[in-house]
């Protein structure tokens, strides 16, 4: 939900937004379209970066054994969820109980939104980046040199919940679906709290998650003529603690790991996790919060939705002290207001983890 990476250098100095384009899914619509317009196109190409062509299987979470396994199964469950947190920073969750058909809706439901006349959307186009509900183009197009190819949704649903009031149903879609997923990543954060050798609710109290920030992100990348040359979302790290990403069976994400870039593929109702910056740093860098891009094709219409869970806005976050403790080590960041933070990342160009980088002592 954040991020650009440093050989996405524009081949175009001072790129404008073609006139009158809000959207991408216009310039994407646009008739007999054959080649993107030059402020989408990054040079070297995405391409260029090496993607392991071995087939490699992110961790897999059974998300049961931590509510109703055996304490033997807990046990083993909340030590590999350690070591998928810091092996890879991402893993598949299976058995998470949310229902696949308001995964679906949730999916509809954003789609549906992205499809509204561009008049409708008007009332939360580009405010503040702590705005309840925003919609935009690539990510924060003010600041960008190069555009990426996709538009987007931003809602807070919590501490206090928001929506758009289109498309109709999508309002109770969205509540019911930012409540489960909040249940699942408290009860996921119990077990990583654990898996740290901490109290089970040490993370719960320490940052205040009663009043945590959910953010929804919904991403939405229309098919694109040349898609060797454009970008869906650069590389980058997601802020908050755990964020789950759903999507509409369309692929497109690469995970940086061991230093080459991964495809990533779901298996069938699973829900993707993966640390945010803010683990990382209450971990003291021991749980890492991993690079990740999405690659845009000329087929299908690709949507995601990312729902990130933080702590509360005015909570200062920094390496938990009893860790420390137990592991013998000196603080590897500098404690920050979360909100602050996310007024740097969201503010910024999605830049790579400049981000963290600045809070690494
Ligand atoms: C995000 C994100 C990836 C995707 O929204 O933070 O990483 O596949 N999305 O859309
Ligand atoms: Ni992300």
């Amino acid at each position: 939900m954040a991020e650009t990476a440093s050989f996405l250098v524009s081949s175009n100095p001072s790129p404008t937004l073609p006139q009158n384009i809000t959207t991408i899914r216009t310039i994407a619509e646009s008739p007999g379209l054959t080649s993107i317009p030059s402020a989408y196109t990054f040079t070297p190409t995405p391409h260029d970066q090496v993607v392991s062509e071995t087939q490699v299987s992110l961790p897999v979470i059974d998300y049961s054994l931590l509510t109703s396994g055996t304490p033997h199964q807990r046990s083993k469950i909340v030590h590999d969820l350690g070591k998928a947190c810091q092996n890879w920073g991402f893993f598949l969750m299976i058995n998470h109980g949310v229902p696949e058909s308001l995964v679906r809706s949730m999916i509809d439901g954003c789609r549906g939104f992205f499809d509204l006349p561009e008049e409708e959307k008007e009332e939360y186009r580009g405010k503040h980046v702590l705005d309840p509900i925003r919609c935009g183009t690539s990510f924060n197009a003010s600041v960008e040199k190069v555009f990426f190819w996709k538009d987007f949704l931003k809602i807070l649903s919590h501490p206090v919940f928001h929506s758009p009031s289109k498309p109709a149903g999508f309002s109770e879609t969205s509540l019911e679906y930012s409540k489960r997923a909040r249940e699942v990543a408290r009860e996921l954060l119990k077990g990583i709290s654990e898996s740290l050798g901490l109290d089970p609710n040490y993370i719960e109290k320490a940052l205040n998650l009663e009043q945590g920030l959910q953010v929804i992100a919904a991403n939405f990348y229309p098919p694109c003529p040349q898609p060797e040359l454009a970008m869906g979302m650069p590389s980058h790290s997601d802020h908050g603690l755990l964020t789950f990403l759903i999507h509409n069976g369309i692929s497109g994400l690469q995970v940086q790991h061991k230093g080459k870039w991964v495809n990533i593929n779901g298996i069938p109702n699973s829900i993707l996790v993966n640390i945010g910056d803010h683990l990382e740093i209450l971990s003291n860098g021991k749980y890492r919060s991993v690079l990740h891009r999405a690659m845009v094709n000329n087929k299908a219409t690709r949507i995601s939705i990312a729902i990130a869970h933080g702590p509360s806005l005015d909570t200062v976050v920094s390496p938990a002290p009893e860790l420390l403790e137990i592991e013998k080590k000196a603080a590897a960041y500098i404690g920050i207001k979360y909100k602050e933070y996310l007024e740097i990342h969201q503010s910024n160009k999605l830049d790579e983890k400049c981000n963290l980088d600045r809070l690494r002592i």
